[in-house]
Formats: C-alpha cells, sequence, structure tokens
C-alpha cells in the first residue's frame, strides 16, 4: 500500500468556488430543497430498512414481494430483498409499454460509419424477446454464464437484456482486451455461451473480435465453451466453426417475438464483470438482481433528474460499470430514452461528440475527465460550431477531474447553464456513491460533493480512526447498500479481504474500503484524491500494476518488471514500466517496441505501457521488495523523498537515474 498518489491535492486545496444550481434548474427539479434532501437523508440514516423498503416497493416491480429488507446474518455477505422475485427485463421493458410509452424511444444508436438506428420500447422489446429464444434454442439455460464480448452496437444491450431476461447470467468484456484477456475471464467464470461479433470499427480500424475470441478458445477455454454468437457488422471474412458458430441475424429471425420473462429470485446473479484489484488477475465483481435493479434505476432518477422527453447519452462502453448501470439499466429502468455511440473522439473526428449532440437534441451528457480534458487541448472553437442548447445537464464520471477542466466543461459545453454532477463510484459499488443531486447541492469544481442518500461514508485513517477535516485518509462506506457487490466470483475470502477486513473498525463489524484516498473539507464536501493500492487510473481505465507486470514477465527477455502510474495532464495518469532482461538480451528500442506490443497482446490497447525503461536491477529492499515509492519518483522526474535506508543497494539509485 502507498499513500502517496499523484493528483494536485495542492490545487484543489485551493479551490473555494461554489456553484449553487441556477433558479432555472432548481425550479423544474424533482428535489429542490435542502430540507427535503436532509429529511430524505436523516430518514434514510435513522430507519435505513423503512427506507429502502420504501424504495423498493414504489420504484421496482416485484413479481413476488420481498419480507426481509436486508439480511446481515452472513455479513459482509449481505442479502437484500430477500424472498422477493422480479425480472429487470420486465423492469426496464414490459412496465413502460404497459403504462403507455410503448412508442417512447427507448434507444438511439450512432454508429461509426455514419449509421445510425433507433428502438421503441415495443421494438427493444421484440429485439430482445427473439435474442432470449435464439439464446434458449442455443441450450443456454436459466444459470449459465454468458460471455458477450462486442462492440458498441445496439446488440451488445439486446444481447445483455435477452441474457438477463432468461436468467442466464452475462460476463461482458470490453471489446479492446486482449484474446488473452478474454481467455482469463471466459475460465474464471466458466462461461460456455459467448456473444460476439464479426468485428467492431474502433478509432478507424476494424477489431476482429471473433478472430479473438477464437485465439481464446484455441488456447484454452475450448473445453468451456460450446457455442458462439456471431452478430455481423463489419462483414469481414471471419471463419465460422460448424456446430459450433452461428450467426445471430439467421438464428434470430427464426424466433417467437415473444418471451416470458423467468422469475428471478432478488440474490441471483444478474451479471459478472471484471476489474483490476492490487493483486493477481482481474477479479469477476458479482451483482444480482433485486438490489443492482433498485440502486441502478435511483440513482439514475436522482442525479440526472430524469424528465419524460429527456434524451440522455452516456459516452462509456458497455464493457465497462458505467456502461452497465447507466447506458443499460438505470435509464431503461427508468424509462428514459438512452443513446449509445459506437465512435471515439480522435483527431480525425473532434466535432464528433458535439454533432451527435445537435443532432439528437441530447439534454444530459455523462462523461469521463479525459475527453474533456482532451477537448479542452483542441480548442472550444471546436465545440462552437455547433448547436449545443440542448444540454441541460453534464455529468463525469471514473477519475478525478481537475478544476480547470471542470470550469471548462461547465462553460464551454453547458454555457455556463448547465450543473454539473461529478459522480463517484466504482464496479464494486454496482451504482454512484458520492455525487451533486443538480437540483439541489452547490458544487465545487473538482469535488464530488456529498454521499448520496442511505450512503454513509468516512475518511479514515489505516486504524480506522476518522481523520480531520481537510486530512487525507482512506474513503470507507459505513453501510451496506442495496447495489453493492456481493461477492467475487469463486473467491469469497478476496471479497473479505480486499475490502471489508481491510480496515479495522470498532463500533461496527465491518466497513467496506473502498481503495481510494479523499478528504472532507470544512464544508463537509468530499474530495477525492486517486487510488491508494496498486491500481492505477489511466483515461478512466482501471489497471493493476501487478497484472502489466506479469505480461511483461511472461516475456521471455523480461527478468522483472515494476510497473508504476506517471501523474499525465491529458490522462490522469500514464504507465510507465521498469524491466530488468535476462542476461541473454540487450536493450534497444525493437525490443522496447516489441514489449508495448506484447502487453497489448496480454491484456490490450488500454495497458499499453508509455514508456518502458530498462534497467541493469530495480531498487529493492533487503527482504527483497521492489521499492514501487523510489521508481514512482524517478518515472515523475522527482528528487527521491523519504527513507531509503532500507534500500539493498544504493548504487542501483544511481544506475536508475540514469537510465530513467
Ligand atoms: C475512480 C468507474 C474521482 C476511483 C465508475 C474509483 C473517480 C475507480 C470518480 C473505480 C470520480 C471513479 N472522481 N475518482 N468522480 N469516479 N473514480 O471500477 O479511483 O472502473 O475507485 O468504476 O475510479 O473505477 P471503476
Amino acid at each position: 500500500m502507498h499513500t502517496d498518489n499523484n493528483n494536485s491535492i495542492d490545487n484543489i486545496l485551493e479551490e473555494n468556488r461554489v456553484f449553487p444550481p441556477s433558479n432555472e434548474f432548481s425550479s423544474k427539479s424533482r428535489l429542490n430543497k435542502v430540507d427535503q434532501l436532509i429529511a430524505l437523508k436523516n430518514q434514510a440514516k435513522n430507519d435505513p430498512i423503512t427506507f429502502w423498503k420504501t424504495f423498493a416497493n414504489s420504484e421496482i416491480d416485484w413479481i413476488e414481494p420481498f419480507q426481509t429488507v436486508l439480511d446481515s446474518k452472513n455479513a459482509p455477505f449481505y442479502e437484500w430483498f430477500k424472498e422477493g422475485k422480479l425480472n429487470i427485463t420486465y423492469n426496464c421493458l414490459d412496465r413502460h409499454i404497459k403504462n403507455g410509452r410503448g412508442d417512447k424511444i427507448a434507444l438511439i444508436w450512432e454508429g461509426e460509419p455514419g449509421d445510425s438506428r433507433s428502438f421503441t420500447y415495443k421494438e427493444l422489446l421484440i429485439e430482445v424477446c427473439k435474442a432470449s429464444n435464439a439464446l434458449k434454442s442455443l441450450g443456454v439455460e436459466k444459470g449459465d454464464l454468458v460471455c458477450i464480448y462486442m462492440p458498441m452496437i445496439p446488440e451488445a444491450m439486446i444481447a445483455m437484456l435477452a441474457c438477463a431476461r432468461i436468467g442466464a447470467p452475462h460476463s461482458v468484456v470490453f471489446g479492446g482486451f486482449s484474446s488473452e484477456s478474454l481467455k482469463d475471464r471466459l475460465v474464471d467464470g466458466k462461461a460456455k455461451f459467448v456473444i460476439t461479433a464479426d468485428g467492431g470499427f474502433r478509432k478507424d480500424k476494424i477489431i476482429d473480435l471473433k478472430n479473438a475470441v477464437d485465439s481464446a478458445l484455441d488456447s484454452g477455454a475450448n473445453e468451456i465453451v460450446e457455442k458462439v454468437l456471431v452478430v455481423q457488422r463489419t462483414r469481414k471474412e471471419i471463419s465460422m466453426k460448424n456446430g459450433r458458430d452461428f450467426w445471430w441475424h439467421e438464428i434470430l429471425k427464426k424466433q417467437d417475438h415473444t418471451c416470458d420473462p423467468e422469475v428471478m429470485k432478488s440474490e441471483d446473479r444478474l451479471f459478472i464483470l471484471y476489474t483490476s484489484g492490487s493483486t493477481g488477475k482481474p477479479k469477476g465483481v458479482v451483482h444480482t438482481t433485486g438490489g443492482y435493479n433498485l440502486w441502478a434505476h435511483l440513482t439514475f432518477k436522482w442525479i440526472f433528474d430524469i424528465k419524460e422527453d429527456d434524451v440522455y447519452w452516456c459516452t462509456a462502453d458497455v464493457g465497462w460499470i458505467t456502461g452497465h448501470s447507466y447506458i443499460v439499466y438505470g435509464p431503461l429502468s427508468n424509462g428514459s430514452t438512452t443513446l449509445m455511440y459506437e465512435g471515439v473522439p480522435r483527431p480525425s473526428n473532434l466535432g464528433a461528440f458535439w454533432e451527435v449532440i445537435q443532432k439528437y437534441k441530447v439534454s444530459i451528457f455523462y462523461t469521463a475527465p479525459t475527453a474533456i480534458r482532451a477537448f479542452m487541448k483542441s480548442g472550444r472553437e471546436i465545440p462552437d460550431l455547433y448547436d449545443l442548447t440542448s444540454l441541460r445537464l453534464l455529468g463525469t464520471v471514473g477519475e478525478p477531474i481537475n478544476p480547470e477542466a471542470w470550469i471548462w466543461y461547465k462553460d464551454v459545453i453547458g454555457q455556463g447553464k448547465c450543473p454539473i454532477v461529478d459522480t463517484w463510484w466504482q464496479t464494486e459499488t454496482g451504482g454512484v456513491m458520492i455525487s451533486p443531486l443538480p437540483g439541489v447541492v452547490s458544487t465545487k469544481p473538482g469535488s464530488a460533493t456529498f454521499p448520496l442518500p442511505g450512503i454513509e461514508i468516512d475518511i479514515v485513517n489505516k486504524k480506522g480512526y476518522s481523520v480531520n477535516s481537510n486530512e487525507g485518509g482512506y474513503l470507507i462506506v459505513k453501510n451496506p447498500w442495496p447495489g453493492m457487490m456481493r461477492t467475487i466470483h469463486g473467491n469469497p475470502d478476496r471479497y473479505l479481504k480486499s475490502y471489508w477486513n481491510y480496515i479495522p473498525c470498532e463500533d461496527q463489524n465491518y466497513v467496506y474500503f473502498s481503495g481510494d484516498g479523499a478528504r472532507i473539507d470544512d464544508d463537509g464536501y468530499v474530495w477525492i484524491m486517486g487510488r491508494v493500492d496498486d491500481v492505477i487510473n489511466v483515461s478512466g481505465h482501471r489497471l493493476g500494476t501487478m497484472e502489466i507486470e506479469s505480461a511483461l514477465v511472461s516475456h521471455k527477455s523480461v527478468a522483472e518488471a515494476a510497473v508504476v502510474g506517471k501523474k499525465d495532464n491529458l490522462k490522469g495518469e500514464s504507465i510507465v514500466a521498469f524491466v530488468s532482461l535476462e542476461k541473454t538480451y540487450n536493450s534497444s528500442s525493437e525490443l522496447i517496441e516489441a514489449l508495448k506490443q506484447h502487453v497489448i497482446d496480454e491484456i490490450g490497447i488500454i495497458a499499453k505501457p508509455e514508456k518502458i525503461i530498462i534497467s541493469e536491477a530495480l531498487p529493492k529492499t533487503r527482504s527483497g521488495k521492489i521499492m514501487r515509492r523510489i521508481l514512482r519518483s524517478l518515472a515523475s522526474g522527482e528528487e527521491i523523498s523519504g527513507d531509503i535506508s532500507t534500500l539493498e543497494d544504493s548504487s542501483v539509485l544511481e544506475k536508475l537515474r540514469k537510465e530513467a
């Protein structure tokens, strides 16, 4: 563990600007009075059971009602809304059709080479039912894990919902992950089925998803995966294995347009989603049906102050939790119009986001600070070319946002009139935990403001004691909440150790450790300072330094590797790897390129090291532990401070200084 991190704390300590919501915005908001918010928070704090029960009953349609709101018998393996039965796709689709929203647009899709499609709630339900029946015809049964490895096309959402409809948990793997990463996830989850596409369009290139699936199966997942369903997207030639691979369009066209939703228990698995931790391989975070449905629904409704005629756009990929909760389940559960975009901004299409906002009159826009910083760098001339007046609310997620980028976002994209919701949360939390409620909370640039009603947080030291205001410490959550992860797939011990046993607590048995550092200012505002473990955040993507190190070490030339994050003005952090070579190898620019490519092959393009420094030896303690603190200072060109007396061989430092 290290408590130092790369964020510009000085910057945020100086940040005192406060932006109350405008009367114009506030007067139309569902939640717009401070008293109202305080009452809600107090109610949640004083009587959480009634609080959650009331919302679970008013917001979610149950097939059979629950009796027990929260079962803490096996804490921290909490159970929510036990005995309750439901199907999340009923809440996301059928109920809106029953309530007269059948012809409302559920999904707008803007494709990368300029094609677009849209689906009303009725149309989306038909597609989901066809896909559900198709999965059943291939032999998918309730409880079977289905892996979805797709580009950002409507079929990705349809596939997720189809799985949920028939009670088969999904495991979505981001399309940018390599076949190796895909294989690990297939093997860990024992996924019997894969839904993929012939390929996807990404940054002027075609990514060969089906080929990656083939390689994953050839290299070890063959015995697990029985069938592969393939959506036609790029029409690039691929190989289809008889009896194993099936075309989505061929199977779907034979299917009935209706499929009854499977009756699911509240605690039945809805999905597994892999995310990086500080040790070992990525872990499969498990989310279940009832609690997740409520949390995705409620947070979406609160934070985006959603209105019937909103056109809402979240720019994440469905391969991440943000896509799960805030492209698919949250918006659809609320009967909203959600936009999905296949493209990624890049130098050849810098105005693409603004064009989409103008074209569809997007009213709520939710993106990552990295994207905002990139747009800021290319100048306001680009967004100024577009009509962005339809926007009424902006959001950010995934990494700390620096006040400069926050102000630019508000002024240039939000034309000064849109509130910003800076939302802090994690794959593990299922939905947003800390965020302003835009009609009532005054915002400070760079602060996620306050926890949502029902969420009790604290900032503590390693021993579990609260720190003083303005003092940095570990961000913990003190109470269970419905959208929380339930376990790590196949590794309940890791669930206990990483999250619940890390911080000791006197008055309560368990507190949830987030892995983030934070401070709370004198006004009670929360400022997230970034990860305090060996997880780095590159452009809002979570990566474990150990994963990248293992990838490097698996190359025949590498003896040892240590990976650190370096502050990056655009990406938040960038990856720097220190590598020592096996004796028979010499450093060369070709070898460095080969190592970078090796990491891409092992993990995916998002893990590509920005810099690889080949070194004769790495700084170690006498007990053989690599001193990352020193490497972090070297990577950022800072003076090495702190105690170096435990260093085994101080001459290593001199050599490293020259090499870095
Ligand atoms: C970081 C993404 C600062 C944080 C939803 C967390 C943030 C990790 C914010 C989770 C924010 C997320 N401000 N940092 N508003 N939101 N983070 O699991 O370090 O991909 O622990 O979930 O992203 O990343 P994950």
